[in-house]
Formats: structure tokens, C-alpha cells, sequence
């Protein structure tokens, strides 16, 4: 049987770690196969290059070098982990995918969007069965992520004007492909979201169910 893939994006400190999580523990505990990863990493050599990418001078690559990083850690990621892991059936959570990259880099340098469209085409290829997008107010994402500390701030030090950006792009991606997001309001507290989300996820399942 076909596995399960499922993406959390949204943007920084929207709570998508923190449902990830609870997504996974919720649905191994019911007796699923889950692989819990994140992006850029989720393989060795892509955590190898989400150190190049996060960390350091804000200034150490072009928008285009950056682009081509995030995207050769998802190449790994999806080769290594991913792609092995569905042909097993088993369900593939991950914290982001492509529609970071989307976003993220097409927002950042407009005329960027093309190259990421037709770089995902040519090397990824693939998109999630479910992406729950967590949204919420940025200035509400950005005060919990600058309050959990450590030392990838690089995105995070955008700013709010930039994650405003990120949101409206998000969310214009979502009726992009109505058929696969679910826009989740990330305001409510853990456990309303986390209910929310477990719903939403085991629709998926019976789904997938049906259709093997
Ligand atoms: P992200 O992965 O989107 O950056 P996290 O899951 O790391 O976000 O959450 C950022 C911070 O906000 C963490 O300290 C987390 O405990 C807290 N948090 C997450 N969800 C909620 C929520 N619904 N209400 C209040 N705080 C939250
Ligand atoms: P992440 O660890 O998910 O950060 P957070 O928990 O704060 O949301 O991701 C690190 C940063 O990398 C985040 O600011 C978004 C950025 N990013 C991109 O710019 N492009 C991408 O393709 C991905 C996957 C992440």
C-alpha cells in the first residue's frame, strides 16, 4: 500500500514543530508507521546543508546559490528518507517542503518564483497528499520564535514586514491548490489546533484506505 505524505508549513514560529509532533505521537500511538522529519534536513547530508543555510552571515549566498541548497537538501531528503519511506507505506510527516521554497525564496526575490517552479519540476517532483497550513498573525509567530532562542535566527531576523509577505503568499498558495491544503487558524492554543489537525489527518487515512 502507498504510504501517507503530509507537509506543516507556515511561517516562522506558527506552531508547526510543535503540531508535527503531536500529529506523529498521536497517530503512532493509534498503531501507524510514522516518519516524523523537517526541511531543509531530514537526511544526513541535508542536515549538512541546513547548517550552510541557516547559520552565518546573512550575506554568504546569492539568492540563486541559496536556492540551489535548499533545494539539493530536498533532493537528499526525498531520495534518502521520503521516497523510501511511502513505498514502505508508511506516513511521512515533515516540518516544511517545497511550499517553503515557493515562498520563502519567491517571495524574497520576486523574480526568483519562475526558477524555483521549474527547479522543483525538473529534481523534486512531488508534492504532499495533505499540507496543513498554519497561520496566524505574524507578529504573534514572530515573538514566540525570537522566544525560543538558539542560533538559526537568519530567517527569523527578516523581520515582520517580510513574514506579512510570507502569510499573504501562503495563503494565495493555498486556494493555489485547494486540493491538498487545509489552512488551520494557529491562534487557538495547542490542543484546539492539535484536534483539529489529528481530524483533518485521519480523513486522509480512511482516504487513502478507499482508494487502495
Ligand atoms: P514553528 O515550528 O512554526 O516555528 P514552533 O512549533 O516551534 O513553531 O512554536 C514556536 C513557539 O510557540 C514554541 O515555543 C511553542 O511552544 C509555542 N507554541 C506553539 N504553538 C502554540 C500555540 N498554539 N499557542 C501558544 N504557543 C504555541
Ligand atoms: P525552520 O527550522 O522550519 O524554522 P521555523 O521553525 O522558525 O519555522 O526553517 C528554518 C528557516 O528556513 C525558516 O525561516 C524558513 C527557511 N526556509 C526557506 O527559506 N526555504 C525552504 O525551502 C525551507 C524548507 C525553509
Amino acid at each position: 500500500m502507498a504510504g501517507l505524505f503530509i507537509s506543516f508549513e507556515g511561517i516562522d514560529g506558527s506552531g508547526k514543530s510543535t503540531q508535527a509532533k503531536l500529529l506523529a505521537n498521536a497517530m503512532e500511538r493509534a498503531g501507524h508507521d510514522v516518519v516524523l522529519t523537517r526541511e531543509p534536513g531530514g537526511s544526513a547530508g541535508a542536515e549538512e546543508i541546513r547548517s550552510l543555510v541557516l547559520e552565518g552571515d546573512p550575506d554568504r549566498w546569492s539568492a540563486e546559490t541559496e536556492l540551489l541548497l535548499f533545494t539539493a537538501a530536498r533532493r537528499d531528503h526525498l531520495e534518502r528518507l521520503i521516497m523510501p519511506a511511502l513505498a514502505e507505506g508508511k506516513i511521512v510527516i515533515t516540518d516544511r517542503f517545497a511550499d517553503s521554497t515557493r515562498i520563502y525564496q519567491g517571495t524574497r526575490s520576486g523574480d526568483l518564483r519562475q526558477m524555483v517552479d521549474q527547479l522543483h519540476d525538473l529534481v523534486i517532483g512531488h508534492e504532499p497528499d495533505l499540507t496543513f497550513l498554519i497561520d496566524m498573525d505574524p507578529d504573534i509567530g514572530l515573538s514566540r520564535a525570537k522566544g525560543r532562542g538558539g542560533t538559526e535566527e537568519r530567517f527569523e531576523d527578516f523581520g515582520a514586514d517580510l513574514q506579512h509577505k510570507m502569510r499573504a503568499g501562503f495563503l494565495n498558495l493555498a486556494q493555489q491548490y485547494p486540493d491538498r491544503f487545509r489552512v488551520i487558524d494557529g491562534t487557538r492554543d495547542i490542543d484546539t489546533v492539535a484536534a483539529e489537525v489529528l481530524r483533518i489527518a485521519y480523513e486522509a487515512v480512511k482516504n487513502r484506505k478507499s482508494n487502495a
